[in-house]
């Protein structure tokens, strides 16, 4: 299969910090991946550095392709990869209605713009992706005064909108209630279903779907261990991984961590 994420060698600093030193990671198409780490394991700059928000050193050593391609246009990448992050939750603008919110998935943006184009076929495709994640009756909400898990349906209506074959998530349910984060979940397995591929980054055990099969431990911007969850999801590697005791439950293809 193509790989569709291939770092190879990368060093990425953050300010004064080093996150990544030498590191590889290659994800292919249809390959559904969890990368699972403590706070500071360098999760969300894995995100940026995917979103083109940060980028490695220029080392000879290093390369990076997106989809076969060394020399990635980040708005191109955007086209191809929805993302949903906290960061891009924290910095959506309030005052933005929800449709625009689903429909800014188009040009990757923080709201519309009156630059920007939007054909009526954009427009059903909008309602159509509104209706799939169960958030038509507020269209006309700003975001600003939509809950949390409402916030993050429209963040996922806007990643999913222009059809990326590879949807990229940070601690999708982190913040909602136990019913939102169902729900949540239920919309997620429901892309996989379409056929996309999911990069899941989190440190919560119990957002990681039945469906993905690979988890890839890090710490410190290193990865411990990368292979199949009934292999690594283990009470000794996540007691490794998150550095105390913990056991691990496990039910119709879930898990969740208690202390051990
Ligand atoms: N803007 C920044 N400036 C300096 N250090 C940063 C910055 N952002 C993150 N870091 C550091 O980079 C490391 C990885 O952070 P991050 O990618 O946010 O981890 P995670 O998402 O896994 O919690 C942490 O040690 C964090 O303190
Ligand atoms: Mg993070």
């Amino acid at each position: 299969m193509l790989p569709i994420i291939d770092i190879h060698r990368a060093t990425i600093y953050r300010g004064d910090t080093c996150v990544f030193s030498d590191f590889s990671f290659i994800l292919r198409e249809g390959e559904h991946a969890a990368i699972l780490g403590p706070n500071g394991a360098g999760k969300s700059t894995l995100l940026k550095l995917l979103s083109g928000e940060v980028h490695p050193m220029p080392l000879d050593e290093t390369r990076m392709r997106l989809f076969g391609e060394e020399c990635w246009n980040v708005w191109d990448v955007r086209k191809r990869i929805g993302i949903v992050s906290h960061d891009l939750q924290r910095d959506y603008l309030i005052g933005a209605e929800g449709l625009n919110v689903v429909l800014s998935g188009f040009y990757a943006s923080n709201d519309t713009y009156e630059h920007q184009e939007f054909g009526q076929a954009q427009i059903m495709r909008v309602h159509d992706v509104m209706r799939e994640l169960g958030i038509e009756s507020l269209a006309g909400r700003r975001f600003g005064h939509l809950s949390t898990g409402e916030q993050r349906r429209f963040l996922l209506g806007r990643a999913v909108v222009h059809d990326p074959s590879v949807l990229v998530l940070d601690e999708p349910t982190s913040g909602l209630d136990v019913k939102a984060c169902f729900q949540y979940l239920d919309l997620l397995r429901a892309q996989i279903q379409k056929g996309k591929t999911v990069l899941l980054v989190t440190h919560h055990l119990h957002e990681i779907p039945p469906e993905i099969e690979r988890v890839i431990l890090l710490k410190e911007g290193k990865i411990l261990t990368d292979g199949s969850k009934s292999a690594l999801l283990t009470d000794d590697q996540i007691s490794t991984l998150f550095g105390r005791r913990i056991v691990l439950a496990q039910a119709n293809g879930w898990y969740q961590t208690l202390p051990g």
